[in-house]
């Protein structure tokens, strides 16, 4: 058999090697130039906001082209802090399928699963918390503060300590080569890759890859009171709303608190409509900028161009998601069929992970 390094010689002057046609899936894979895997997943707890969406959601419907993406539900996630209140939770599922497609996350070109429909992440999140030691999940940064912070939720559980372990199945099952996360996921994407590398030295097999974060440029938008933009805060714009809503929400929203009047200089730095305006007004942010110092343009007006620009990106978004949910068949086939895929892919893996296990017959 003919190497598929010798068939490559000629093609230095070429950026990408091209393949004879006849070269196999699997020769590909050995030059590493099939695409990269990349895996995020979004936990189903309320409905997709614009702050989800700049921060992750927009990054993630870029990367459809040029990585082989798995995006997934976090539903067994939702309930590591949700275990006592699961009402919602059917529901926050399938409108996230609604949000995903209408955003543009395309299912013929990514993975989209539901992570129950995928009993592999269980087995193997099973698998890494026999030999994850307890002190690693214990120093985590989000472990103490979360507890801290959500003082009405009883999280002194087993299954909270053990979410690293959780997400690191989740992005090991795929052998993801990249995971896009915010900064603050960063010690739990360390967790993933030292819990691949014990159980690489465990049972001397190079099973797991290390994934790497993918820190894609991230667009802070903050919420209508200027804060974080966060359900708990009660401060978001989310697809759900209606544009009438919208509309209302961006005018109550806070501005520089120093200016009464609209000859008064403005301060665009401390204002969260200017920050809106930075995202949904790139051409105009400038002269936005010199008629606020200027106090040539008055809050109102300011707020009205604002939510102009707002409605032309909601709006055909929440559409969208609005007649996707009328088709809940629809959504449904969608995440039966990811999910098969998912199954597939992350069986694979589990078969490699039982062998060096030794664990089963
Ligand atoms: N922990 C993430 C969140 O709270 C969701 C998540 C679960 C995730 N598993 C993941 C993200 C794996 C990236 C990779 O939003
Ligand atoms: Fe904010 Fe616009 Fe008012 Fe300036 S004019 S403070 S940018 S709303």
């Amino acid at each position: 058999m003919v190497a598929a390094s010798d068939r490559l010689i000629d093609c230095h002057c070429l950026q990408r090697p091209i393949f004879p046609d006849k070269t196999t899936h699997a020769e590909r894979n050995t030059f590493n130039m099939a695409k990269k895997i990349v895996l995020s997943g979004a936990r189903p707890t309320g409905d997709v906001h614009l702050g989800n969406y700049f921060g992750a959601l927009h990054n993630w419907v870029r990367l459809q082209d040029e990585y082989e993406c798995h995006f997934f539900i976090a539903d067994w996630h939702a309930l590591t802090t949700g275990y006592a209140d699961t009402e919602n939770l059917k529901d926050y599922t399938v409108s996230l399928i609604a949000d995903f497609l209408a955003v543009g996350l395309d299912p013929e070109k990514s993975v989209l699963f539901l992570q129950s429909q995928v009993p592999q992440h269980a087995e193997l999140f099973l698998l890494f918390s026999m030999n994850t030691p307890l002190s690693w999940l214990e120093r985590c940064p989000t472990y103490k503060d979360q507890i801290n912070q959500l003082k009405e939720r009883d999280l002194t559980t087993y299954g909270f300590l053990g979410y690293p372990c959780l997400q690191a199945a989740d992005i090991l099952a795929y052998k993801a080569d990249f995971v896009p996360v915010g900064e603050d996921q960063l010690p739990h994407l360390e967790l993933t890759r030292e819990i691949a590398r014990r159980f690489n030295y465990l049972y001397q097999k190079p099973v797991f890859p290390e994934p790497k974060p993918l820190l894609t440029e991230a667009k802070v938008l903050p919420g209508t009171d200027g804060r974080k933009m966060s359900k708990s805060y009660g401060n978001t714009i989310s697809f759900a709303d209606t544009p009438e809503i919208v509309q209302q929400k961006v005018m109550n929203m806070v501005t520089d608190p120093a200016r009464l009047r609209k000859t008064d200089p403005g301060h665009p730095d401390v204002c969260s409509v200017y920050a809106f305006h930075k995202i949904f007004s790139p051409d105009e942010v400038a002269t936005i900028r010199q008629n606020c110092e200027a106090g040539e343009i008055g809050c109102v007006a300011c707020k009205k161009q604002c939510a102009a620009k707002v409605a032309a990106f909601h709006g055909p978004i929440h559409e969208k998601r609005t007649a996707l949910l009328e088709d809940k068949p629809y959504l449904l086939s969608v995440i039966n069929k990811g999910s098969a895929k998912a199954r597939e892919v992350a069986e694979a893996t589990l078969v490699e992970a039982r062998a060096a296990v030794k664990i089963g017959l």
